[in-house]
């Protein structure tokens, strides 16, 4: 299982003797799909070398909220932006206490005060402070915030003690991780979602298509089949990479989508219709390549069908959730779309900002039905599809 697909993960590395087992934990997450980030505090440096962590997360490792180049590049509000998960590992008894009191005298517990990511600890000390009131109390705080405790292990200690604070397993650290993305709010749910661009062909080797990578559609994928759906994707041309647990229909064409949906959609739930589909086609596909010294001023088009709004005619149609990219009145033309496809939300975003673009890993986009517009802040398209998830399920099923 590839549940970590996508996700952005800090980790954090204190000094404890068990930040040797770090490089191990970092090459876990990646294995389970994550892009890592290490940050290093002044003790974990004494532990582990830099340079292993550098090598295993592909990154540079971060450890000095001073360093102006480093700021530069990706500064400690970017890296706590950046993030949709902080896990400490091994978090030790002083970073522990900082965190709690809301300290930032360094770049870890100052990027855990500006985060909005879900914060995981891993404690590693030794079994007397972990069993001292003091951590306790600090441990029941954090808890109460809603960092989640990945509980230390218990056995014989580095120092030659016996009992509980030696560090959770690296394994065991990254499936937790991968856990906090699995619910069971699609358990039993059918989804069919159309995802990529489509390519019509003027000729066999020229065509007309768009910039749509699929990074979204995907990104509702994995949040689909982590919520317990049984996922179709039905895939036009893309730049990312496959969610894999999922059953995956390759198109070339709208014709080819259409075919492809109309194939698939009995019996579905949900159908989410995040392909950038191209309105129009060559009307003559030419069988032979046009030769450049042709007399060729312009290509006639025609329209092709709207696989959205076929699906809303069906008798039974599942609940449909539309895609509109726009770069003008946003809210309003969006609204009229769900109006004239007849679907039961749609989703805009502004494809004028590069930000968010067809291309782009991040998004920013207005939540539409007939009763309410909500808005879904700027965030990565991973997290901007569990939230998308988390609506239809709240207004839908
Ligand atoms: O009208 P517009 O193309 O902006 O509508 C966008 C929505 O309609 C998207 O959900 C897209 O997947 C869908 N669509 C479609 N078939 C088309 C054109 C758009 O399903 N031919």
């Amino acid at each position: 299982m590839n549940t970590l697909d996508n996700k952005r993960i800090v980790l954090g590395v204190s000094g404890s003797i068990a930040a040797y087992k770090a490089p191990d934990i970092v090459r876990r997450l990646i294995d389970l799909g994550a892009d890592v980030r290490v940050i290093i505090t002044e003790g974990g440096r004494e532990f582990v070398s830099e340079l292993s962590l550098q090598t295993v997360s592909k990154n540079k490792v971060h450890n000095n909220l001073w360093d102006k180049d480093a700021e530069l590049a990706m500064g400690h509000i970017e890296l706590a932006k950046w993030a949709d998960v902080i896990i400490i590992a091994p978090a030790s008894a002083n970073t522990i206490a900082k965190i709690c009191h809301g300290k930032a005298d360094d770049l870890l517990s100052t990027v855990i005060l500006a985060t909005k990511a879900i914060i995981m600890i891993a404690p590693s000390m030794n079994q007397q402070m972990y069993a001292s009131k003091a951590m306790n109390e600090n441990l029941r705080i954090l808890e109460a915030r809603g960092v989640v405790n990945i509980e230390p292990g218990s056995g014989e200690q580095a120092c030659g003690d016996i009992g509980e604070g030696r560090l959770a397993e690296p394994i065991e650290i990254a499936h937790q991780a991968a856990n906090l993305f699995i619910n069971n709010l699609l358990i039993g749910k059918k989804v069919l979602i159309t995802l990529g661009g489509t390519i019509e062909a003027i000729d066999p080797v020229r065509f007309i298509s768009n910039n749509s990578s699929g990074k979204m559609g995907m990104a509702l994928a994995n949040a689909c089949v982590n919520s317990g759906a049984k996922v179709t994707m039905i895939i036009g041309s893309i730049s990312t990479q496959i969610e894999k647990r999922a059953k995956a229909i390759f198109v070339t064409s709208a014709d080819d989508m259409y075919e492809a949906v109309m194939d698939n959609i009995e019996n579905q739930d949900l159908f989410i219709s995040c392909a950038a589909v191209a309105d129009f086609k060559p009307a003559k596909v030419s069988q032979n390549k046009i030769k450049n010294n042709t007399n060729l001023e312009s290509i006639i088009l025609s329209k092709n069908k709207d696989i959205l709004e076929s699906v809303c005619k069906l008798n039974s149609k599942p609940i449909c959730i539309g895609f509109a990219a726009e770069t003008e009145n946003l809210i309003s033309n969006a609204t009229e779309k769900l109006i004239n496809k007849k679907c039961d939300a749609i989703v805009v975003n502004d494809v004028s900002n590069r930000e968010f673009g067809l291309n782009s890993d991040n998004n920013e986009v207005h939540f539409i039905t007939s009763k309410k517009t909500e808005k879904i802040d700027k965030n990565s398209k991973q997290i901007i599809a569990e939230k998308l998830i988390n609506k239809i399920v709240k207004y839908f099923f």
